[in-house]
């Protein structure tokens, strides 16, 4: 059986990237009947990043109801906190002993860092911390722990897919078994990398994100933010390039897609593009909203269900699976 597996930093409120290039594909996949799915929260990333606790719970608040709303289904799907799991941060260790130095070293956001100090004139390592520089070890720790053959995400997430593979790889030649299988990210062309306001990929970091479910208000705001070149109306408008055009097609029918593109060569006005686009957006979202919006208003539900899978699947598959690594290994067996 495939097994698809991924996961979501619970470092701020879940955007329109995140929705197109991993929700959206997750769900989809899920509702395959041969598929097995591992869907988690993770929270462990986010103290990368974000080191304040208020933050980091209302984010995974508020990304579990995302998953919920978009049509996650608890009882088909494994739905968990990564902090939940304690065996995943115990192969992290198994894995930070095989992992390769200079495989780290080549990490893009750990790369990216060290690009801004010298940039800046600072030391290499200057303000980096160490989790930084592992985040690539635990992200392989949470596909591996399960086994998952295939991980849906945006292409930014596709250099850690391939660590994943190779830190598995090195832990089953060294152990001499094959305790691991290999994952391939798959990644949605269309999605791959969603544009924000500002034309550069949606992320948190850049502060251009439209946030999945902004109310219908400030979405139709926001739509109408995005960033255009300065052609004026009856003038053909260029698709390649266009933040708007690219949301559009994510959102729309082939058919839809193809009647706009004649618009942008007709010279359609950016006013009436962004109100098409908004449009589109919203038919899809709105319904989703209000599923959110409710659910918001029942943390506890959410809260049990994260619980539950959790319990569930340690003793299903973590516990176990742990145990076999831990004598693979050479330590002793808690058990
Ligand atoms: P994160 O939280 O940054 O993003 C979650 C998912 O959303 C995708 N994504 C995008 N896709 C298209 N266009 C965009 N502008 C865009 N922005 C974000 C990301 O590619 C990702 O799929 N390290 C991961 C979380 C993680 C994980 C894992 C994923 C931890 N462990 C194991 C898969 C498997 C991250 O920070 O994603």
């Amino acid at each position: 059986k495939t097994r698809i597996l991924t996961g979501i930093t619970t470092s701020g409120t879940p955007h329109l990237g995140n929705y197109v290039g991993a929700i959206r594909p997750a769900i989809a996949a899920s509702r395959a009947d041969s598929a097995e799915s591992f869907y988690f929260l993770a929270d462990l990333h986010s103290l990368i990043k974000a080191q304040d606790p208020a933050r980091t719970q209302r984010s995974t608040l508020e990304i579990a109801a995302s998953w919920l709303a978009c049509g996650l289904d608890p009882q088909r799907v494994w739905f968990y906190r990564q902090s939940d799991i304690p065996e995943i941060s115990e192969l992290t260790w198994f894995l930070t002993c095989v992992a390769g130095k200079g495989i780290l070293n080549r990490a893009h956001a750990y790369k990216a860092a060290v690009d801004k100090n010298r940039a800046d004139g600072e030391d290499d390592d200057a303000g980096i911390t160490a989790g930084l520089f592992m985040y690539p070890v635990l992200m392989a720790a949470d596909i591996l722990i399960f086994n998952a053959n295939r991980v849906p995400v945006g292409r930014d997430q596709i250099q850690h897919i391939e660590m994943a593979r190779d830190f598995g790889q090195r832990f089953n030649h060294i152990y001499g078994h094959e305790y691991f299988a290999l994952p391939e990210a798959l990644v949605d062309d269309d999605a791959a990398t969603l544009s924000g306001l500002d034309g550069r990929k949606m992320s948190k970091s850049y502060n251009n994100t439209i946030p999945l479910f902004a109310p219908r208000e400030q979405l139709k705001k926001l739509v109408f933010s995005m960033l255009t070149d300065s052609r004026a109306p009856g003038e053909a408008k260029d698709r390649e390039g266009s933040p708007l055009f690219q949301l559009y097609k994510v959102f729309a029918s082939t058919e839809e897609t193809a009647a706009f593109a004649q618009a942008y060569a007709d010279g359609i006005g950016w006013g009436d593009a962004k109100q098409r686009v908004f449009e589109v957006v919203d038919r899809e979202i709105a319904p989703l909203r209000e599923c959110y919006d409710d659910l918001m208003t029942r943390p506890q539900e959410i809260e049990a269900i994260l619980r539950d899978g959790a319990r569930r699947l340690r003793e299903r598959y973590a516990m176990p699976f742990i145990a076999e690594l831990r004598e693979a290994v050479g330590l002793r067996d808690l058990s």
